[in-house]
């Protein structure tokens, strides 16, 4: 199966990155993840939506060709951070790309709300006219991980905290599932 792994930080060390790059080598007997590239998003740009740049281009391809996509972001201000946002902007637009595409959302923060707000916005978003994903139902299978940087490994820039890799393990094989079900 190939995934597309959105995740919603540009920063370096960001954990979201590092739960995404977790994910792709222990789920690689399943799944082919692919990490997208938004940091190279320019700012979307309706003047330009015809003709896009190719970052752009490519970026909606991935998403088009792949059979669900995973979002992995940070909240910022109690919402989703303006790149991940930039990016979903410019793929609900000509080629609606997200059009019933499974969706799987998840979070990390080192904060105590594991993300709880962004989640909320991030859904309302994915079922906006232009976008209108598949995404998978919440209740139960919400992935909050808070207080992140006592679950990483930082030297090895990993998630090592068995509890969450458990708890992970079992909501991809429902994200399996869901996409499989369509
Ligand atoms: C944050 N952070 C944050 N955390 C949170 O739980 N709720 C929030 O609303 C915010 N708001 C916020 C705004 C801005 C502008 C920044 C830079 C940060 C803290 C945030 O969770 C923390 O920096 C994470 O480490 C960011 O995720 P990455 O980059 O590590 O993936």
């Amino acid at each position: 199966m190939k995934i597309v792994a959105i995740v919603g930080s540009i920063r370096k060390d960001s954990y979201n990155m590092q739960i995404a790059k977790t994910m792709v080598e222990r789920y690689k007997e399943k799944l082919n993840i692919e990490i997208a590239d938004i940091r190279s998003l320019p700012y979307f740009d309706q003047d330009e939506e015809l003709n896009p740049p190719q970052s752009v281009k490519e970026f909606k391809d991935s998403i088009a060709n792949a059979d669900g996509v995973i979002i992995i972001t940070p909240e910022y201000n109690w919402s989703v951070p303006g790149v991940l946002k930039n990016a979903l902007d410019w793929t609900s637009r000509v080629e609606r790309v997200f059009l019933n595409k499974p969706v799987m959302t998840l979070g990390a923060t080192p904060g105590q709300m594991g993300t709880i707000r962004a989640q909320l916005h991030l859904r309302e978003i994915l079922v906006a006219p232009g976008i209108q994903a598949r995404v998978l139902p919440p209740g139960g299978n919400e992935v909050l991980i808070n207080m992140v940087n006592q679950k990483v490994d930082e030297a090895k820039g990993e998630i090592v905290d068995e509890t969450t890799l458990n708890f992970l393990d079992s909501k991809i094989n429902t994200f399996i599932d869901f996409i499989k079900s369509n």
